[in-house]
This record gives structure tokens, C-alpha cells and sequence, in this order.
């Protein structure tokens, strides 16, 4: 058996931190001064999606595609990311997840590469306000890939980054489009939430107190 655990790539938003819930706060917000509403379950569709496409697919939810000029959109996308940087502005390491500060530690400790994946252009920002940017030997940032997920590219870029081979990856996700970019990346995928929404994961923990470094090893061991 020459399978080896080299590396854990994460997702940012819902993964390490519940900023998943201020995406969620903010959106909601301007979908409602748009006259347009939306419940947790098409959430679930936003998740690891690019703002723009975000803000697309919450337009073509109220049938509003076709309202606003390219230039008007931005606004809007402009607006929803400054309530969410005044809701992530007060953020401190508190606010990392149950579990996530054990195990980012012990990955360190058994000498196993610690990346970031994310689709946020504010995630430098967070990474900060958490104060956990020592432990990341690689952050890909939305900045640093063209195509969003469940393109692959962004998980591949890190783990070329971190110069290991996908099939020695684990990769954590909260979001059925950041599942689907782990596996089309050939990596482990692990769920972090709703069993059904993440059911391609390999391995779906419904918290990230459950994500310790034990769990997470003899999962990918066990496939
Ligand atoms: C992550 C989140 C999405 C968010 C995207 C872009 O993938 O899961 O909800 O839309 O990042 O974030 P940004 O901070 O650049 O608007
Ligand atoms: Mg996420």
C-alpha cells in the first residue's frame, strides 16, 4: 500500500469560519431591497460561488436576468461585498470554527502541507482577522485562478504549489460546487454539513468538531 497523506487543502468561507453566514446575511439583504427572496436551501447553490455568479444566479432566481446593464450589476455586487466587509471587519480568532485550530496543529506537528482554496477575493482579509495566515504554506485566492469552482483548477494550482500529487490530497468543502471541484481534482473530499447537499463527498462530517486529525487520516486511509 503506497497511499500517503501529503497534504490538506481547505476551503474558507463555512469551513474554517462561519463567514458562509455573513455571504449569506449580505446577499439576503440585497436580494430583499430587489424584491427578491430566498431561503437556506438555494443558499446552498451560492456556496463556494463567485460574486458575480452569485449575484446572477440570484437574479435569475427573481426572473430579473435581464434588468440590470453590466455596469449597474457590479454595483450591486459592489454593494453586497461592502456589508460584508463591514460584517467581516469585526471579526477575531473566536470566530475560527470548533476543532478547526486543534487540527490545523496537528497537521503541523505531523509534518502534513496545510493549503487554502478559496473562491473570495476578501479571503487574505479573513485569514488576518483570524490571525492563522502562519500555518497556510500555500493560499490560492480567487485573484489567482480563471475558472471558479467546480472547475478544479483552483485545488490543482495548490497542490502543485504545495509540489505534491493530487491522489496524496485531502480536500475540505462546505459546498456542493467546492465537493465536486475536490473530485474532479482527484483528491479526497471531505463534506463539512448537510449530508444530502455534500453527498459526493468521500467523507461528510456534519460539524467541524468531528474534522479531527484522526477522523480525517482514517477516512482517507480507509478508501
Ligand atoms: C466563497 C464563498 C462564496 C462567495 C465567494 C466569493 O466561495 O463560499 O459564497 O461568493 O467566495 O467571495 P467574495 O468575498 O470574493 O465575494
Ligand atoms: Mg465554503
Amino acid at each position: 500500500m503506497n497511499k500517503q497523506l501529503k497534504a490538506v487543502i481547505f476551503d474558507l468561507d463555512g469551513v474554517i469560519t462561519d463567514t458562509a453566514e455573513y455571504h449569506f446575511i449580505a446577499w439576503k439583504q440585497l436580494a430583499e431591497e430587489l424584491g427578491i427572496t430566498f431561503d437556506r436551501a438555494f443558499n446552498e447553490q451560492l456556496k463556494g460561488v463567485s460574486r458575480m455568479e452569485s449575484l446572477e444566479r440570484i437574479l435569475a432566481l427573481g426572473s430579473q436576468a435581464d434588468r440590470y446593464t453590466m455596469a449597474e450589476k457590479e454595483a450591486l455586487a459592489h454593494k453586497k461585498n461592502e456589508h460584508y466587509k463591514q460584517l467581516i471587519a469585526r471579526m477575531t480568532p473566536d470566530d475560527l470554527l470548533p476543532g478547526i485550530l486543534d487540527l490545523l496543529r496537528e497537521l503541523k506537528r505531523q509534518n502534513i502541507k496545510i493549503g487554502l482554496a478559496s473562491a473570495s477575493k476578501n479571503a487574505f482579509t479573513v485569514i488576518e482577522r483570524l490571525q492563522i495566515g502562519a500555518y497556510f504554506d500555500t493560499i490560492v485566492d480567487a485573484a489567482k485562478v480563471k475558472n471558479s469552482k467546480p472547475h478544479p483548477e483552483i485545488f490543482l494550482t495548490a497542490a502543485e504549489q504545495l509540489g505534491v500529487h493530487p491522489s496524496t490530497c485531502i480536500g475540505v468543502e462546505d459546498a456542493q460546487a467546492g465537493v465536486a471541484a475536490i473530485k474532479a481534482a482527484n483528491m479526497f473530499a471531505i463534506g463539512v454539513g448537510d449530508k444530502e447537499a455534500l453527498k459526493e463527498a468521500d467523507y461528510i462530517v456534519e460539524t467541524t468538531a468531528d474534522l479531527t486529525y484522526d477522523a480525517i487520516v482514517r477516512a482517507f486511509y480507509r478508501e
